[in-house]
């Protein structure tokens, strides 16, 4: 079967979050698998290109169409880890890509409704048209809506769409314009059953576009996947979801094992697995020293995460004050595209400079982010809501003990080490329901009591950590199930 993803993001070569560590994971999982897999992706200035083998441009620019007129896109070839890319390059006056960053701009309505037309045309005029097109989030919301208006009566009829939602928090609300600049006639599509947003009737939302005409859609957990139906985590779609719901399910996220092992990773000082733990000890004394922290007995709590309301920014900082006022050492690596939410965290890193326990980055760094899950005791991930999560994931591969939130992919792999149905050699953390502060320290204080007078019970919930199946290899049969099934219909 030969697979597109058509996605803004893909790591480690244009990350900003989960999404991109889920197209390299789910594209080689597939690879590996035998099937034939290509990524459709914006060729941004900050590409990082010194991961991309065998750059090439194609002869001929596409010609994308652009309210009454066209615009040239250059396309560009490339391998990377034997994945094949087409990269899209509009080298015109818009310079959409050519940001220096992957969203935040004011036109990215627009640079984004560039790509997702850019990639019908590419496929239109391709000789090896692909059999799925797996689009994902707001930003490639039209390229279903375009399938199915205009490009499947052009030829494509053969192709099948599936819409994977990362994040129902940002689902596209553009105004109607967009839809002109892409060909689109906003008279028969902005109504109830299309394109018109719920809450705004003047507003289009490219997200709710593409749930109505995808041929299937999922969200990345079981879990997230009954909230938006039944709770205000739909964001206001959740009658769109409910109506479309013979189409729609909840497929777990993997973490990509040859990037997140400490068995294999050489990013980390010392490589350690279940059989190693006590070599986790170097790594903590290589963070303890990165990060300027004093050489103590004290446990260290983390954070990785962008810096964003859905992650509980507010609960983030209690829990910072609360480790240290705790007796623990803290260490946060976080960035957000919010100036207020910036401004927060950069007077908080004020206020606690320098510290011996404490160590707030206001950054994005891969390689420190390693350190940390290698390095780090506890990770706290407080979120208002978590469609999958992989920081959990990630950090329990390596040996640090989550202590999350109960909603979305957070409550579907985190067991509580005191209160959960599972068995004990399976509980891997713990787990706290109201987003309110006494909440948070309820789990904290919990960990904190255990990691202090029951180490052995608190080594076995790393090791239950390290040991959970995490790896991409079910949630890809499950995607090539939908795949093979949309093909047959
Ligand atoms: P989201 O996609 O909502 O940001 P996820 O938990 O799915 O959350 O994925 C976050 C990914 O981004 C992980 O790979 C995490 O390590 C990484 N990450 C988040 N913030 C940073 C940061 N400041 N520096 C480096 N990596 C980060
Ligand atoms: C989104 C979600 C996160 C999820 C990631 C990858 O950014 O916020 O929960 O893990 O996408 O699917």
């Amino acid at each position: 079967m030969h697979i597109a993803m058509v996605s803004a993001e893909c790591a480690p070569i244009a990350k900003a979050g989960g999404l991109g560590d889920v197209i390299q994971g789910l594209s080689h999982e597939l690879l590996d698998r035998g099937e034939t897999v290509e990524i459709l992706l914006p060729y941004y200035d900050i590409l990082k290109q010194s991961f991309i083998g065998g750059l090439t441009e194609a002869e001929a620019p596409l010609s994308v169409p652009f309210y009454d007129r066209r615009l040239e896109c250059h396309l560009l070839h490339a391998e990377l880890n034997g994945v094949r890319c087409v990269f899209f390059d509009p080298r015109g006056e818009h310079g959409y890509f050519r940001r220096g960053q992957i969203y935040g701009e004011a036109d990215d309505a627009e640079r984004f409704a560039f790509f997702s037309s850019a990639v019908l045309e590419f496929v239109l005029r391709s000789e090896r048209r692909p059999d799925i097109l797996h689009c994902h989030d707001w930003q490639t919301g039209l390229v279903p809506v375009l399938l199915l208006e205009r490009y499947r009566a052009l030829g494509l009829d053969g192709i099948r769409t599936c819409y994977t939602l990362h994040n129902v928090g940002y689902q596209g609300r553009v105004d109607v314009s967009i839809l002109r600049q892409v060909g689109l006639d906003p008279v028969s599509l902005m109504i109830p059953d299309r394109l018109q947003d719920p809450g705004d009737a003047r507003v289009a939302n490219l997200m709710k576009g593409g749930i109505v005409a995808a041929d299937f859609v999922n969200t990345v957990s079981p879990r997230y996947a009954w909230e938006i139906q039944n709770t205000d985590q739909g964001m206001g779609l959740q009658s769109v979801f409910q109506a479309h719901r013979h189409k729609f399910g909840g497929i777990l996220n993997g973490i990509d094992a040859s990037v997140w092992s400490p068995e294999t990773d050489d990013a980390i000082p010392v490589q350690f697995g279940p059989a190693s733990l006590p070599l986790k000890a170097v790594n903590r004394r290589e963070l303890r020293s990165r990060m300027g922290l004093a050489e103590t007995e004290k446990p260290i709590f983390a954070v990785v995460s962008r810096l964003d309301r859905q992650k509980g920014v507010a609960l983030i900082q209690h829990g910072i004050r609360y480790a240290l006022a705790e007796g623990c050492q803290l260490v946060l690596l976080g960035s957000s595209l919010d100036p207020e939410i910036s401004a927060q965290f950069e007077a908080l890193k004020a206020e606690l400079d320098p510290s011996p326990d404490c160590q707030l980055e206001l950054t994005y760094d891969e390689g420190l982010a390693h350190l940390i899950y290698a390095g780090a005791d506890m990770i706290l991930i407080p979120s208002l809501y978590e469609p999958c999560g992989l920081t959990q994931l990630i950090a329990m591969k390596y040996a640090t003990v989550p202590i999350v939130r109960r909603v979305g992919g957070l409550a579907d792999t985190v067991f509580d080490a005191h209160y959960s149905d599972k068995s004990f050699d399976v509980r891997n953390g713990y787990v706290f329901d109201d987003p309110t502060e006494a909440g948070l320290e309820s789990a904290m204080s919990r960990a904190i009591a255990l990691w202090r007078r029951f180490p052995g019970y608190f080594r076995q919930l790393r090791v239950n950590g390290m040991r959970g199946n995490y790896s991409w290899r079910q949630p890809a049969e499950r995607y090539l199930e939908v795949y093979r099934h949309l093909c047959k219909g």
